[in-house]
């Protein structure tokens, strides 16, 4: 079964893009096709796996110009993903799409055709029209949360975006988590942690992403953390997310069939 994940929160440097390529690498390692889409004209997870590279087709293409998504996919050996690449050029995008119909939903046609076991959507900071197509064209958001610049009005701005997109563009999105990411042990952030567990209960993952060089290192060495340091504490962290985020789902699943 396909699952479609947008990794999103329109506060900047929160770790959608180290999230969504570690946990993308992770999810490869333990057996799943997976594909990544960045969705994001800093092209930040596109540089993190290729490192400086001038691709003809992007998302892009596929968004403004209506090519077939297969025509744009390229192939990682070092990540054991499928990568759906962006460049700056796609920050023109909405201008470009503003005037159409149905410009909310453009991505949403061409997921639902892939055939993966996880697509991970990578999301740009801010709450625009790419931003709501990646969350039209996915079926779970994740969000990750720093808790160093965690602000409740921030989250139910997020909220509101999605409580739209449910109701105004039919899409079936669902809250599959929230992970606390880039944590430092301190007092303020450790009230932050408990304000973000008291706000979203159990929809908060086990996982808590700590502060860690080794990710920021991998992702300039264009690595998926477990192969440029297995040990350290972010490979961990991320391979006990990916473990989660197979979980979740089956026991939503089961939780649906117990109803
Ligand atoms: N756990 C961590 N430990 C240390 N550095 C981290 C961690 N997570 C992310 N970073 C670093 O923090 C910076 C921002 O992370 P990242 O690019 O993943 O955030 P983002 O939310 O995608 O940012 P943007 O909003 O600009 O897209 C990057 O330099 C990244 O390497
Ligand atoms: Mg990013």
């Amino acid at each position: 079964m396909r699952r479609i994940i947008v990794v999103a929160n329109q506060k900047g440097g929160v770790a959608k893009t180290t999230t969504s390529v570690n946990l993308a690498a992770e999810l490869a390692r333990l057996g799943n096709k997976v594909l990544l889409l960045d969705m994001d004209p800093q092209n930040s997870a596109t540089s993190a796996i290729f490192g400086y590279s001038n691709f003809e087709y992007t998302i892009y293409n596929v968004i403004v110009d209506r090519i077939s998504i297969n025509e744009v996919i390229q192939h990682s050996e070092p990540f054991g993903i499928d990568v759906v690449p962006s460049d700056i050029g796609l920050s023109g995008a909405p201008l470009r799409i503003s005037e159409q119909i149905g410009r909310e939903k453009i991505l949403f046609h061409y997921t639902r055709k892939l055939k993966y076991d996880f697509v991970i959507i990578d999301a740009p900071p801010s709450l625009g029209l790419l931003t709501v197509n990646a969350l039209t064209a996915a079926d779970e958001l994740l969000v990750p949360i720093c808790p160093e610049f965690f602000s409740l009005k921030g989250i139910k701005l997020l909220e509101e975006v999605v409580t739209n997109v449910r109701t105004g563009l039919e899409s079936d999105l669902e809250l599959l988590g929230v992970v606390i990411t880039r944590f430092l042990e301190r007092s303020v952030t450790n009230e932050a942690k408990n304000a973000i567990r008291s706000y979203f209960g159990k929809k908060v993952f086990k996982t808590i992403v700590s502060e860690n060089i080794k990710l920021e290192e991998a992702h300039n060495a264009h690595l998926p953390v477990w192969k440029y340091d297995k040990k350290s504490k972010g490979a961990l962290a991320y391979a006990s997310l990916a473990k989660e985020v197979m979980n979740a789902h089956k026991s939503k699943k089961r939780s649906k069939k117990a109803r």
